[in-house]
């Protein structure tokens, strides 16, 4: 089944021959686009949508999250905001709650967290393990993520659990938990950070995990200055996540290298962190992506419109520039070419606010503008009437 989606006042395409398209059409057909450009030359479809003059873009690429948890965490929030610092170690308490509970309750907390974010305009998701850190309760927690994720990341080297020697649990997450969980995931991710894997332990997971062949994420630089970013650029990472304390030659080495700097501005506010020189990363030459980070310590939302309003309002992009960061640079650090992007062939993942105006996003922060979403061609959210 083809659906046309025309009458679009603008449609922002990422693709470099077709640009921000007035006046536009995109035809849908089964799981990809057939056909996107101007309205008046658009051919006929089986279901056509009047998109009366909405802007359209791709959907978001929300390329971190952390979705795979139980409990709840909303006292050491108000603790935060009342002046505790943000420390690794709250990880913790949410491992306790997810190793507690049943898949079904894991499975309704995914199904829940997906959703959110497919409403608001979310069309590929990655999220990771990491609240399990057992050989069983990472398996479960990749196995479970597979259900409702595009993309999955194994994140054993998320914390050390509590108790554990610090050198033996790397041992195990670079061993005999990452050859448990290799087959479910495509990615491996570890927090490079003061308080959870140090440089020699992130590299040995992470070394790991690439002689069995997945893709490499790191989360670097969250909390402090440190050797992530240069870790992750130097093993090919396809993503480094945070990036909040940069020096200089951390931009150097991102902007001389595809490793996607992954900002996640949420995070950033939520731990009272400053946020991150996205403006000096773009001017350097780095590629840069926005995600969410939704979890349920640092960063408690799905709202990647939240995080395009916050890059422009805060952190000096323009709007495409944050728009792109939030679609193709998404699909960039998870090394896809077929989300992102409307052009013929790519996914039939199409996302239409109901503003004339993408710039709308950040003109009007904190407005629900999501008017419809198609994910994979299907109508994930019907346009309201
Ligand atoms: O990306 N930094 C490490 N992991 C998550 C936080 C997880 C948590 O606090 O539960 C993050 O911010």
């Amino acid at each position: 089944m083809s659906v046309l989606v025309t009458n679009l006042g603008e449609l922002t395409t990422n693709d470099p021959e077709l640009g921000v398209v007035s006046d536009a059409a995109v035809v849908l057909d089964g799981d990809r686009v057939a056909w996107v450009g101007k309205a008046k030359g658009a051919p006929e479809a089986d279901s056509r949508v009047d998109a009366e003059g909405r802007a359209g873009l791709p959907g978001w690429v929300d390329s971190h999250t952390h979705l795979v948890f139980a409990g709840d965490r909303t006292a050491e929030f108000g603790a935060r905001m009342a002046g505790e610092p943000y420390t690794a170690g709250g990880i913790a308490v949410t491992v306790a709650a997810t190793r507690a509970a049943g898949d079904d309750q894991l499975r309704a907390g995914l199904r829940k967290h997906v959703a959110e974010a497919v409403a608001q305009g979310t069309t590929c998701i990655e999220t990771k393990t990491g609240y399990g850190l057992t050989v069983a309760d990472e398996v479960r927690s990749a196995r479970l993520a597979a259900e409702f994720a595009d993309e999955v990341t194994y994140l054993g080297a998320h914390l050390v659990p509590p108790g554990a020697d610090p050198d033996e649990y790397t041992d195990l997450a670079a061993g005999e938990m990452l050859d448990a969980v290799a087959p479910h995931v495509r990615w491996a991710d570890v927090f490079c950070e003061t308080g959870a894997f140090d440089e020699a332990q992130s590299r040995r997971v992470l070394k790991a995990a690439a002689a069995r062949g997945l893709g490499l994420r790191v989360h670097g630089n969250q909390l402090g200055p440190g050797p992530g970013v240069r870790l992750a650029v130097e093993l090919g990472a396809a993503s480094v996540d945070h990036c909040t304390h940069l020096t200089g030659s951390d931009v150097d080495a991102l902007a001389g290298s595809d490793t996607v700097a992954t900002l996640l501005p949420a995070c950033d506010l939520s731990t009272r962190q400053p946020l991150p020189d996205a403006r000096r990363l773009l001017d350097a030459g780095a590629t840069i992506a926005l995600a969410s980070n939704c979890n349920p310590g640092s960063s408690y939302t799905s709202s990647m419109a939240f995080c395009v309003a916050t890059a422009v309002l805060q952190m000096r992009l323009s709007v495409p520039e944050a728009i792109r960061a939030a679609t193709l640079g998404g699909a960039q650090a998870l090394r896809r070419t077929d989300v992102g992007i409307l052009c013929p062939g790519a996914r039939a993942d199409l996302h239409l606010l109901d503003a004339p105006s993408a710039t709308h996003l950040a003109y009007r922060p904190g407005v629900p503008l999501t008017w419809a979403v198609w994910r994979s061609g299907s109508p994930a959210r019907p346009p309201r009437g």
